[in-house]
């Protein structure tokens, strides 16, 4: 029986894709709304291969507002995962209208659509960048909220006010905004993973494709960070645990046990790691030797950040269940794959 339907916005995308692929599985409808600007639609078909179900699919700008209104007319849609945004932050530096256009107004057309068609589910795609660099860790969610280092960062603080905002004078919606800290590794099927179009800004992207022979080396920005090795410290979450965080939020919101109608959850597995740490293993559990130099700082980098998760491993009774050496070696496995079944040649 299935459980509802939920409208994924950016659901061919890295954190999207994952989520559809548990949110099938677990007998939910899915429909994707994605204007595949930085997805590619081969995904779409890795979820059909896992699942044995391809989700409808609407390439679509959520800029769009009337657009996607009419297109979801023929659905009857309980609840709302809205992932679709750009997230490439130094890109948002040098462009920042283009992420305030894309992120804000696509977060309004799609609470216009919950209005519309009185979808009160809500779960929000928020980041740990909204925390800036903390004066102590681990974060909680009562952590001060800072101006974030880049526009993109910005837009997440702003969405959350927005939604806040959103829920006040209505009281039906319930909003869940999860905090996500660094996602990582594929799907153990291999038939879907993170997909960056041209260089990845993202460290194990750009490692599977040093590994690979795509990149010639590998930047660690920065060996002079006051952190027991010199490299920043990040809270790495793999991609199905981060997941099956949506699944809990979801179910959370509709059996209505949410106490107020916006919450937010750190959602990060609790252990910080090192870049060289993370070079360190990706090379014990694949056997890889990875090039890579170090360089400086990247601009905008924070030294360290790790979550405490503890209020979504007790209210949403969600939490960790892969280690970092799963992900990297799943992330591995995703980059040939993609590289000898999808492509079957460099970019
Ligand atoms: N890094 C390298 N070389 C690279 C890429 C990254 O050394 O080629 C380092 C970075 O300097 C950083 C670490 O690897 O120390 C992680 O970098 P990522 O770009 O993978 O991740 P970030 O922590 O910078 O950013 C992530 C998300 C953002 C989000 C941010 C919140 O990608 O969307 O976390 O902190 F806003």
């Amino acid at each position: 029986m299935t459980k509802g339907t939920v409208l994924v916005t950016g659901g061919v995308g890295y954190i999207g894709s994952h989520t559809t692929v548990e949110l099938i599985q677990q007998n939910y409808e899915v429909i994707i709304v994605d204007n595949l600007s930085t997805s590619q639609k081969e995904i779409l078909e890795g979820i059909k291969k896992i699942t044995g179900k391809k989700p409808v699919f609407y390439k679509v700008d959520l800029k769009n507002y009337n657009e996607v209104k009419n297109l979801l007319k023929k659905h009857k849609i309980d609840s709302i995962i809205h992932f679709a945004a750009y997230k490439a932050v130094g890109e948002s530096v040098e462009k920042p209208l283009k992420y305030y256009e894309n992120n804000i107004l696509s977060l309004i057309n799609t609470l216009k659509i919950a209005e519309e068609y009185k979808i009160n589910n809500f779960i929000f795609s928020s980041s740990c960048t909204v925390y800036g660099q903390p004066k102590k860790l681990p974060v909680t969610e009562k952590t001060p909220v800072i101006k974030p280092n880049s526009p993109y960062g910005n837009t997440k603080k702003i969405a959350e006010e927005i939604l806040q905002d959103t829920t006040e004078p209505n009281k039906n919606l319930n909003v869940v905004s999860l905090r996500y800290f660094n996602p990582i590794g594929a799907h153990p099927s291999h038939l879907i993973g993170e997909l960056p179009i041209g260089v990845p800004n993202n460290l194990v992207p750009f490692i599977t494709q040093t590994a690979y022979g795509i990149r010639p080396q590998l930047k660690v920005f920065g060996n002079d960070y006051s952190t027991p090795d010199g490299t920043p410290i990040r809270d790495y979450i793999d991609i199905i645990d981060l997941a099956e965080a949506h699944i809990k939020a979801l179910e959370y919101l509709t059996t209505s046990k949410n106490k107020k109608n916006f919450e937010v959850f750190n959602i990060g597995a609790g252990k910080g790691y090192s870049v060289l740490e993370i070079i360190k293993t990706f090379e014990q559990v694949t056997g890889q030797k990875l090039n890579y130099t170090f360089a400086p700082r990247r601009p905008g980098d924070i030294e360290q950040i790790w979550a405490d998760a503890t209020k979504a491993n007790t209210v949403l009774k969600w939490k960790t269940k892969r280690t970092p050496a799963h992900s990297l070696k799943t992330a591995w496995e995703w980059e040939k794959h993609y590289r000898t079944q999808i492509v079957k040649k460099s970019i």
